[in-house]
C-alpha cells in the first residue's frame, strides 16, 4: 500500500468514517487522523508513528460549541484565548468528560483540545460526527511534517489517504495551555507566541519548563523533533578536534549576522529568514531540517533565535533537536 495523496474531503471522511487513518493538513504540521472516539483506530494512530501510549493525544473539533461535549468546562481566561486564538495554532487542555477514551488521554483525567484553522480540515471536520485524534504525523522522536510529500515519504506505506492542504502556513506545532490547576500553564511554546498568551491573560499563567522526567508528556522530553545526522547548537559545539572529522558541515543562521564559528572549518550556510522575520523562519524549519537531513552532510550546526516571540519556540525545538 501507498498512501494516495489528493484534496478529497468525502473521500477523507469516508475513511475515517471505516476507522481508518489519514493524514490532515492543519496551520501547524500536518496530523496522523483517527476517530478519537474509535478505540481501534486510537490504537492505530500510536502503532502507525511508534508512539509510546503513555503519551495522549489531541482532539481536534471545528467549532467551540462542539468542545462543550468532551470537557467539563470551559474557564473565564480559556473562554478569553479561544475567543482570541480559535480557530489556530492553540491547544487547550481541560478536566474532560467520561465519552473521551483512556487511550486517548493516556489515562489522565484531562483532555487536549484544538479547533485549527487550516480550511481543509475544518471542512473536514464539519462533515464528521466525531473528533479526530491527531498526534504531529511524524514517526515518533522525529522532525514534524510540513507538507504532504514529508508525510507519505516517511507514513506513506503504512496509511491509505494524505489530505493535501499544501505547505503548512505556521511550521510549528500549537501553543499548549493547560487549564487543570489553579493557574493556567503554558506546557508547550508554539505557533502563538508567548507574549500574545501573556498579553491576553493579563500574565496570568505559567510556563512550565519541560522535564525528561514528566512521561506524560514526551512532547516536552528534551529530546524530541531530532535530525538523524548529529545536530549541534553553535553555543555548544564539540570539541575542535572532533569537528575537523565532519568533512561537510550544514550551518543554519538566521537573520543578518551569525555566531563566530570555529577558523577553518568549512560549512554551508542556510538562513531560515535573511530579513529576520519569525514567521518566515517558523515556516521553513522543520522542511529545511528534513532536507539537509536527507542531504549529503554529516553535521548540522544552528545558531540560536532572538528570545522572543516566535523565535523562543523555534530555539525549543532546535535545543530538543540537539539534546542526547
Ligand atoms: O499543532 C499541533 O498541536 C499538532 C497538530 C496536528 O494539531 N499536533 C501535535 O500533537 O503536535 P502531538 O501529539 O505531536 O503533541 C501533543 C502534545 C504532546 O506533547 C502531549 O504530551 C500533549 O500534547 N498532551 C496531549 N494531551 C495532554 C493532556 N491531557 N495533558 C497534558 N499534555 C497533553
Ligand atoms: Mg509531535
Amino acid at each position: 500500500m501507498q498512501a494516495e495523496i489528493g484534496k478529497d474531503i468525502s473521500r477523507a471522511a469516508a475513511l475515517l468514517r471505516a476507522g481508518k487513518l489519514v493524514a490532515i493538513p492543519t496551520e501547524t504540521v500536518y496530523g496522523l487522523a483517527g476517530n478519537a472516539l474509535n478505540e481501534a483506530a486510537v490504537a492505530s494512530i500510536f502503532d502507525t508513528k511508534e508512539r509510546p501510549s503513555f503519551d495522549p493525544l489531541i482532539i481536534h473539533l471545528p467549532t467551540l460549541d462542539h468542545v462543550a461535549q468532551y470537557v467539563q468546562e470551559i474557564p473565564p481566561l480559556a473562554q478569553r484565548l479561544a475567543d482570541q486564538f480559535w480557530p489556530g495554532p492553540l491547544t487547550m487542555v481541560f478536566a474532560r468528560q467520561p465519552v473521551v477514551p483512556d487511550l486517548v488521554t493516556a489515562g489522565l483525567d484531562t483532555v487536549a483540545v484544538r479547533i485549527p484553522r487550516h480550511p481543509l480540515t475544518r471542512q473536514l471536520l464539519l462533515e464528521l460526527d466525531f473528533p479526530l485524534a491527531a498526534p504531529s504525523a511524524n514517526p515518533f522522536g522525529y522532525i514534524s511534517p510540513t507538507s504532504a510529500e514529508h508525510v507519505a515519504r516517511q507514513l506513506g506505506h503504512k496509511i491509505p489517504y494524505v489530505l493535501d492542504g499544501g505547505h503548512c502556513q505556521v511550521g510549528l506545532e500549537s501553543t499548549i495551555v493547560s487549564f487543570t490547576g489553579s493557574e493556567p500553564v503554558i506546557l508547550r511554546k508554539g505557533g502563538i507566541a508567548l507574549e500574545a498568551i501573556f498579553a491576553a491573560l493579563d500574565s496570568k499563567v505559567a510556563v512550565q519548563t519541560h522535564s525528561s522526567s514528566n512521561p506524560q508528556a514526551p512532547g516536552m522530553l528534551a529530546k524530541h523533533y531530532s535530525p538523524q545526522v548529529p545536530f549541534f547548537l553553535v553555543t555548544d559545539l564539540p570539541d575542535h578536534q572532533q569537528l575537523l572529522r565532519y568533512s561537510s558541515i550544514a550551518r543554519i543562521v538566521f537573520g543578518a549576522t551569525s555566531a563566530p564559528f570555529p577558523m577553518g572549518i568549512p560549512t554551508t550556510t542556510f538562513n531560515l529568514s535573511v530579513q529576520g522575520d519569525f514567521s518566515q523562519a517558523a515556516r521553513k524549519l522543520f522542511g529545511l531540517l528534513r532536507q539537509l537531513d536527507d542531504g549529503n552532510f554529516d553535521a548540522i550546526v544552528a545558531d540560536l533565535l532572538p528570545e522572543r516571540g516566535l523565535g523562543r519556540a523555534i530555539n525549543d525545538r532546535l535545543r530538543r533537536a540537539a539534546a542526547r
